[in-house]
């Protein structure tokens, strides 16, 4: 069948070398696709949030199944237009309805939702810009560390801790007055900070049945050690040492099942992937954050471990089949290491040409190519990704090949996984 991924990251390159090895797909197409995904398919000029093109695209080509990568077109909807244009029994699309992709384009949304549904999580109030006083006084009579969250989306921006309350307030009003987020930041959550380790777990849903797929824990810092400011994930491993079966029982009992009863429940559509941020504390696991989409760069590792057909497995969200789904997994572990521009988070210049060796696993996300040449278009620019018996293994073979990537102000963490590693 004819396949059409959105997307341009490390995350999409891995889903269509994953899609690319299904029996099932004829051709893949990716929409705009990198440099890497055009090894693997077709890319098209088509933005993720052109839909009248990308449906246009999609009769025009019989593709058959739409895999959405990214959140950002989940949560502008584009499930429900193609479902309003009648085209789900021909062209079944991944990824929740516009409802469903609320539990990552809306903090308030997700909260609210895990309240109603008795799911872990931290504490929370909510504040819009007529609030500020009310909001004065909540952090007052709080103590620290307070964790603000702007509620829409921010692209993994929107997040902000610190111990001290005026400093609190100065940025709640930078995100409620001052539009620091835009309208993403004109409502805000305030919860409780919770102390422990995070790990993430992924589900394929159909809105009733799941199955869960490889954990993996995400390495966010753009610092070694855990330090500096946030990022969009500078590694991953996987699997997590610390994720026993019983604490995945756990997770699975308090968080999962829940979840999607509540989705069913409140009548909403979801066929697609659930991506859980949970923290370790206290000896349970807690939501951080629901994410409508795979993370990046968790689907590098994840998909390196799974051995079912992807295609399949995503078809039959839409058949009613998934409760016959097996999820088959490697026993070996994986792991990546992003390679980002000099500067990343913060400005970065662009347009370095990078020379890399030719790795199926050499994941492309800011890259362009010019002629012959390759260069640096983004902050992440690749994700050198590897397996191996352990994670020591997987994480050696993963940094071996970061190593052999080379441009200008290339930046790399070199303690991906060091919690597990032995020294
Ligand atoms: P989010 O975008 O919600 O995943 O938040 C980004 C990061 O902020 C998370 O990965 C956590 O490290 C941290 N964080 C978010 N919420 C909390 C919380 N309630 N307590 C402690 N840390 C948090
Ligand atoms: N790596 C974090 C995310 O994809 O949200």
């Amino acid at each position: 069948m004819n396949i059409l991924l959105l997307g341009s990251g490390g995350r999409e390159h891995a889903l269509a070398w994953k899609l690319s090895r299904s029996p099932l797909c004829t051709n893949l197409f990716i929409a705009p696709g990198n440099p890497g995904t055009a090894k693997l398919g077709t890319n098209i000029p088509i933005q993720i949030n052109e839909f009248d093109r990308i449906r246009q695209f999609v009769t025009e080509n019989q593709i058959e199944l739409l895999v959405v990568g990214p959140e950002d077109p989940l949560v502008a909807g584009i499930y429900d237009h193609f479902e309003e244009a009648g085209m789900l029994p021909r062209c079944p699309v991944i990824g929740p309805s516009a409802r469903g992709a609320r539990l990552e384009g809306s903090k308030a949304f997700a909260k609210a939702f895990m309240q109603r549904n008795g799911i872990p999580t931290a504490a929370y109030s909510e504040f819009t810009s007529n609030q500020i006083e009310a909001l004065k006084n909540h952090i007052h009579a709080h103590s620290g560390p307070y964790v603000l969250k702007a509620d829409g989306l921010a692209a993994g921006k929107g997040v902000v801790i610190t111990s001290e309350p005026e400093e609190a307030i100065r940025e709640a009003e930078e995100m409620l007055l001052g539009g620091r987020f835009g309208k993403a930041g004109s409502r805000l959550v305030v919860e409780q900070f919770l102390e422990g380790i995070e790990f993430s777990v992924f589900v394929v849903t159909d809105g009733k049945h799941w199955k869960i797929l490889p954990e993996a824990k995400d390495y966010k810092r753009i610092g070694e050690g855990d330090t500096g400011p946030n990022t969009g994930g500078m590694g991953a491993i996987s699997p997590v040492p610390f994720v026993s079966p019983e604490l995945m029982k756990t997770v699975e009992e308090t968080i999962i099942a829940p979840t999607i009863r509540g989705l069913e429940l409140e009548g909403i559509t979801y066929k697609g992937f659930i991506y859980f941020g949970l923290m370790l504390c206290g000896g349970k696991p807690w939501v951080i954050e629901y994410n409508c989409r795979m993370g990046d760069p968790e689907t590098e590792v994840v998909m390196l471990r799974l051995r079912s057909d992807l295609v399949q497995l995503f078809l039959s969200l839409h058949q009613g089949t998934l409760p016959k789904q097996e999820i088959l997994l490697d026993s070996m572990a994986a792991a990546t290491t992003v390679l980002a521009s000099a500067g990343y988070p913060g400005d970065i210049e662009k347009g370095m040409p990078i020379e890399a060796p030719a790795a199926d696993w050499l994941f492309h996300a800011g890259t362009k190519r010019e002629g012959e040449q390759l260069l640096t278009s983004g902050g992440r620019v690749m994700m050198a990704s590897g397996i191996g018996q352990d994670i020591q293994e997987a994480v050696a073979a993963s940094q071996k090949l970061a190593e052999q990537v080379q441009f200008k102000g290339k930046y790399f963490r070199r303690d991906i996984g060091y919690e597990f590693i032995k020294p």
